[in-house]
């Protein structure tokens, strides 16, 4: 296992749409047991192929437990219609903050690293981590979701004079 490089926004690669998996082998193994280990490294919540810079759809998603799910292929197949904002956050895209509505909660269909496929119901932050990683397959990074972006230090401002500091959190950060 080795640790990946995470590129940032303005690199255009980010900007691509990532090609399906078609071959479940060593290769994909090593990426993702590769993105894990950045993404722990990281102190994520989620990340994706292309983050990496490798055009293939596959993340990382961390769920409400703690624990890593590996999405191969994802794909949202339904999403409530009940939608919750917060200040999304991404490790391509440093130290800055966007609000972000997103469904509650969503179906993910994937397969795993052998090529099985199943489904899932996510919720809350791991609903939100899932629909922003797939977006970054599809070339979407959550700035183009947020009319506003924030440092860390405004927002703790912010927030702070607001008094409604559950309202932050970071999708892809701390
Ligand atoms: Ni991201």
């Amino acid at each position: 296992m080795a640790l990946r490089n995470i590129i940032t926004l303005g690199d255009k690669t980010l900007r691509k749409t990532s090609r399906p998996v078609t071959e479940f082998n060593d290769r994909l193994h090593t990426l993702i047991d590769d993105m894990k280990e950045t993404l722990v490294d990281a102190n994520g919540l989620g990340l994706a192929a292309p983050q990496v810079g490798v055009l293939r759809r596959v993340v990382i998603v961390v769920n409400n437990d703690g624990e890593m799910l590996e999405l191969v292929n994802p794909v949202i197949t339904a999403q409530s219609q009940e939608k919750v904002g917060a200040y999304e956050g991404c490790l391509s895209v440093p130290d800055k903050r966007g609000w972000v509505e997103r469904s509650r909660k969503v179906v993910v269909t994937a397969q795993d690293r052998f090529g099985e496929k199943f489904s899932l119901n996510l919720e809350d932050m791991a609903a939100r981590a899932a629909c922003h990683e797939v977006d970054h397959l599809n070339g979407t990074i959550f700035v183009d979701l947020a009319d506003q972006l924030f440092t860390e230090e405004e927002l703790d401002e912010m927030l702070s004079s607001t008094e409604e500091d559950e309202s932050a959190v970071n999708t892809e950060g701390k």
